[in-house]
């Protein structure tokens, strides 16, 4: 069963490290299944039943996104809320579509691991400020993973810097 890694950039275009975790999860078409929303959907008009059958075809599904404004980019959080209906994904028998379902983060940040920790500039920790997907997940009883996360892309778009993250986030999605 393959890997949907369901990507929410509005900038693909200009994006240093999404891109290259793009291009090599299509390296593995027998793997990763990559399905880029602002792409599928430039008028931001989601294919509602079009996208629940994607997720019913797979038990593994990983959000990849930059981190915008302490959060996802707004396409995604549309995407959840009309996306994940009710009698769908959660609220009859027959729903909780994503039951069971390993559903994880892989985020990229501008700022420094060390940045985001209570005693210092931003407090909160990663999996303190993405506990809303935690609590979504967890509410139509998917199994919610531990995310991935590289930090440093404002200080650091060296090639080396993007090139070490590459196997960082194979090893993680094939840990899943
Ligand atoms: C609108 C906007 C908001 C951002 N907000 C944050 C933020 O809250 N925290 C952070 O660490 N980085 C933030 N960034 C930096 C991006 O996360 C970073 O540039 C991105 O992860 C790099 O990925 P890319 O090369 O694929 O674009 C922001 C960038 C933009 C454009």
């Amino acid at each position: 069963m393959k890997t949907l890694v369901v990507v929410t950039h509005p900038d693909i275009k200009s994006s240093v490290i999404n891109k290259r975790w793009i291009e090599e999860l299509n390296k593995y078409p027998e793997k990763y299944v990559v399905h880029q929303l602002y792409e599928a959907y430039p008028d931001e008009k989601i294919d509602v039943t079009a996208e629940q059958k994607l997720v019913e075809l797979h038990d593994k599904i990983v959000f990849q996104f930059p981190y915008y404004w302490f959060n996802c980019p707004s396409l995604l959080k549309k995407w959840m809320d009309e996306v994940l209906t009710h009698g769908w994904a959660y609220g009859s028998k027959s729903g909780y579509k994503l039951s069971g379902k390993k559903i994880a983060l892989a985020i990229s940040l501008g700022v420094e691991e060390h940045e985001l920790r209570p005693s210092e500039k931003y407090k909160y920790t990663l999996a303190e400020l993405t506990r809303p997907f935690e609590l979504s997940f967890e509410y139509v009883k998917a199994d919610y993973q531990p995310l991935f996360a590289y930090y440093g892309m404002e200080y650091n778009t060296s090639e080396k810097w993007v090139e070490q993250s590459v196997p960082l986030y194979l090893d993680f999605l094939d840990s899943l």
